[in-house]
């Protein structure tokens, strides 16, 4: 079983994510990591917290020769704007924070809540993974995330190889995969900021090369959607998740939504076995398991809460009224959500391959694979 923990406050010393049940063998390069860690800290719209940090990923335990040992594997980010010692109490909550909520619960600092709410802490989701995209690219599964709305602009993702597409995205200063829409993005962008304002948007992530099997609809809770859903609803901000034709799936007849089943042999291939969908409505899962079709996965993120025009809220200490304190904050952190997401799909995947191969080695997954693969197209 792949599972994960993450530590660290946003102004501590560092960020640490601990994985354990990663299997032996996967050689691995701290350098892609990294270019997922500087990917995570850009994108237009970002506060100046970006420009104090570097961030790179030291592998302090669970690798030996650069090859992963089966033993738990500890990454680290190191903060260089640590400072969580000199930092004053935030004297009042931001409305759309944990700060006050946080507060209450643990009879503690808002400080206390907000330094460990801070999606800071997400630069160690994408460091695992990161690491986690490298054991599937060994199977050919890759994932990538987009931008497809930013507030009420939609900006549809164009058609492409998965390398065109990747690279549009990493050449969009937002992150989408039409980078002539980045003029309307900025200026968009721009004028949010001007209003001391901030602005949210919706992602979409697509994983390629899925076999059929990972999931289960025997039992709730190792459904993989519902795993996927828990995954990216957790990251900070996020408050809408869907998969394949999601809500819109809602509103028509079920004769435009479910995609047809057709079996083409010279379309035979180790992810779809010859079982061609005309359409992916489904997005790539049905009860729970994946269907040999992409993964497809949408998140709505709302605008960041930290305005600079601050909205009504309180003093913490004289409950009289006032404005929520200003802490310095992006205006738009879509793109480096874009980011995030598709490394929290990529660790759910992962650990939905290992369940399904058997995660001691990479060896013996490899070889399950092939098995698997054999057994499934003599059907
Ligand atoms: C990449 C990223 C960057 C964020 N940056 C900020 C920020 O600079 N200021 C802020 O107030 N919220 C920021 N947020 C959102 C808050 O972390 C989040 O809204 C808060 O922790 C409350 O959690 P919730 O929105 O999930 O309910 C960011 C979120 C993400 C995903």
């Amino acid at each position: 079983m792949l599972r994960y923990w993450t530590a660290g406050e946003s102004h501590g010393k560092c960020l640490l994510a601990l994985i354990d049940g990663f299997p032996a063998g996967l050689e691995i390069d701290t350098d892609k990591i990294d270019r997922l860690l500087v990917l995570r800290q850009g994108g237009y719209g970002r506060g100046q917290r970006q420009r104090l940090e570097q961030d790179r990923v030291d592998v302090l335990t669970g690798v030996w020769k650069n090859v992963t040992l089966g033993s738990p594997i500890t990454l680290q980010v190191p903060n260089n704007d640590f400072k969580l010692e000199r930092l004053k109490e935030l004297p009042r909550p931001r409305p759309g924070h944990g700060d006050l909520s946080g507060s209450i619960k643990y009879l503690s600092s808002m400080r206390g809540i907000l330094e460990r709410a801070s999606a800071r802490e997400t630069c160690v989701r994408v460091a695992a993974g990161a690491l986690c995209q490298q054991l599937l690219e060994t199977f050919g599964i890759r994932t990538l995330g987009y931008v497809v709305q930013l507030g009420s602009q939609k900006i549809p993702p164009i058609d492409g190889t998965f390398e065109q597409r990747l690279g549009w995205r990493n050449e969009s200063i937002i992150y989408s995969l039409d980078p002539s829409q980045d003029q309307v993005a900025k200026q968009l962008i721009d004028e949010t900021q001007k209003a001391g304002d901030t602005l949210g948007g919706i992602i979409e992530v697509v994983v390629e090369g899925l076999p059929f099997g990972l999931g289960t609809h025997a039992q709730w809770d190792r459904k993989l959607d519902g795993k996927l859903a828990q995954a990216v609803m957790a990251v900070q901000a996020i408050k809408g998740v869907e998969i394949g034709m999601g809500f819109e799936a809602a509103t028509l007849p079920g004769s435009r939504v479910h995609d047809a089943i057709r079996f083409e042999s010279q379309q035979r291939n180790s992810t779809s076995l010859g079982y061609a969908r005309p359409t992916n409505n489904a997005g790539g899962l049905e009860a729970g398991m994946t269907n040999g079709q992409p993964l497809v996965i949408r998140a709505a993120k709302k605008p960041i809460s930290t305005l600079q025009k601050p909205l009504e809220s309180i003093d913490i200490d004289t409950k009289q009224p006032s404005t929520a304190s200003y802490e310095r904050s992006d205006v738009c952190a879509l793109s480096a959500a874009s980011i995030i997401i598709e490394c929290v799909v990529a660790f759910e995947i992962a650990a939905a391959l290992i369940d399904k191969f058997s995660g001691d080695s990479m060896q013996e997954m490899h070889a399950r694979w092939d098995l698997f693969q054999k057994m499934a197209s003599e059907k």
